[in-house]
């Protein structure tokens, strides 16, 4: 035999060999989310993947462990380099379902297309055809108004999360913000390479502010989630102010400052009217939400809300138009937002599952200050 020829210390080589075979096949690491991209500047983008590094058994009894909590770790890399404007492929691991691509945001003025959805967190199947329709669609970048899964610390949601959303991510860039039902969890900023729940990017000549509307997750202490509000509050400010060139300013939040989806209780945060203050005198152009699942359209002293939550959880009803004359639609059915910006036009179109048109809005560029 092969063997038998070996010197004892290719022996204990083989042995060693096996046995390491032997561990790696009983907690085998194994990808159960992406590629998807985040990130990304004219030159710079970070491409991610969730890894289960192993599982955990758990029960009542010893002998009856019925019930297996997944670990998972996120795994990225970040590329630099890149050129504005271009599309760029990658592998990120081994096998075709490592591959993708993604445009890099034009440096300045540009045509591009994107679309705004959310509530993806439950009834999968209906979230799945959301994501078919969006992915036919072929957008620059997504963006996810919140509650991505029903509840974040569940380790077992997350690669459902990202199974359904496999071949929309793998070929487009991805832009969430926090629901409630994330609850405030590290794998969202790790997953999404994060360090704060608010920031900022620019698409072309388009900037987009992205908050964390979920206070009561943000810390236990009234104290300390008032000093969050208060930090995001004055980091928004000063994130308008310095993008008053911007042909449009968006402004993405979990919970709507306006809501018809009243009778449900706390939808609206107590600290929204700051807000809305702030999306007046900036001249932000539209403010998309989530939170109620359903579609609605408020336009309040030249400032569109759009409530987007139609992505798979179960529908709110839609309730009567607030008062003032300022709801202009609103549908209680599965949809997704797609816009294309045009220099300094903007063609937001609300689209329900069976494909009928909701509502078109065209928005121009209202300048700022
Ligand atoms: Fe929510």
């Amino acid at each position: 035999m092969l063997v038998s020829r070996q010197n004892p210390f290719m022996k204990l080589k083989l042995l060693f060999t096996v046995l390491c075979l032997a561990v790696s096949s009983y907690g085998a690491e194994r990808v159960v989310g992406g590629p998807y991209v985040v990130n990304p500047a004219p030159r710079a983008a970070t491409i991610g993947w969730v890894v289960e590094t192993s599982d955990v058994k758990v029960g009542a009894e010893a002998g009856k462990m019925d019930r297996t909590v997944s670990v998972l770790r996120g795994d990225k890399v970040s590329l630099t380099g890149l050129k504005p404007g271009t599309t760029v492929y990658y592998q990120a691991f081994a096998g075709e379902e490592g591959k993708g691509r993604f445009k890099t945001p034009p440096a300045g003025r540009a045509s591009f297309k994107f679309v705004v959805f959310g509530d993806t967190r439950s009834r999968h199947e209906l979230h799945r055809k959301v994501i078919e329709a969006i992915s036919n669609l072929d957008p620059d970048f997504v963006v996810h108004t919140g509650d991505l899964v029903n509840d974040g610390y569940d380790t077992s949601l997350w690669p459902t999360f990202f199974d359904i959303e496999r071949e929309l991510l793998r070929k487009t860039v991805f832009f969430p913000v926090l629901g409630n039902h994330e609850r405030d969890n590290a794998r969202f900023y790790e997953f999404f390479d994060v360090k704060l729940p608010y920031y900022s990017f620019n698409w072309g000549a388009a900037h987009f502010a992205m908050l964390d509307s979920d206070v009561p997750n943000v810390a236990s202490g009234s104290g300390a989630r008032e000093r969050f509000w208060t930090e995001q509050t004055r980091w928004l400010e000063d994130d308008l102010a310095r993008n008053q060139k911007a042909d449009f300013r968006f402004v993405v939040m979990h919970h709507p400052a306006y809501t018809v989806n009243i009778t449900k209780g706390a939808h609206v945060s107590q600290e929204t009217p700051v807000l809305v203050l702030l999306f007046e005198k900036y001249k932000v152009a539209a403010v998309f939400a989530g939170h109620d699942h359903n579609y609605q359209h408020h336009l309040k002293n030249g400032v569109h809300y759009i409530v987007t939550g139609g992505g798979g959880a179960p529908l709110a009803p839609a309730e009567a138009p607030l008062p003032g004359n300022i709801t202009l639609r609103v549908e209680s059915v599965e949809h997704y937002v797609p816009i294309e910006v045009e220099g300094n036009r903007a063609h937001i179109r609300a689209i329900a599952l069976d494909g009928h048109v909701i509502e078109t809005i065209e928005l121009t560029a209202p300048g700022g200050n």
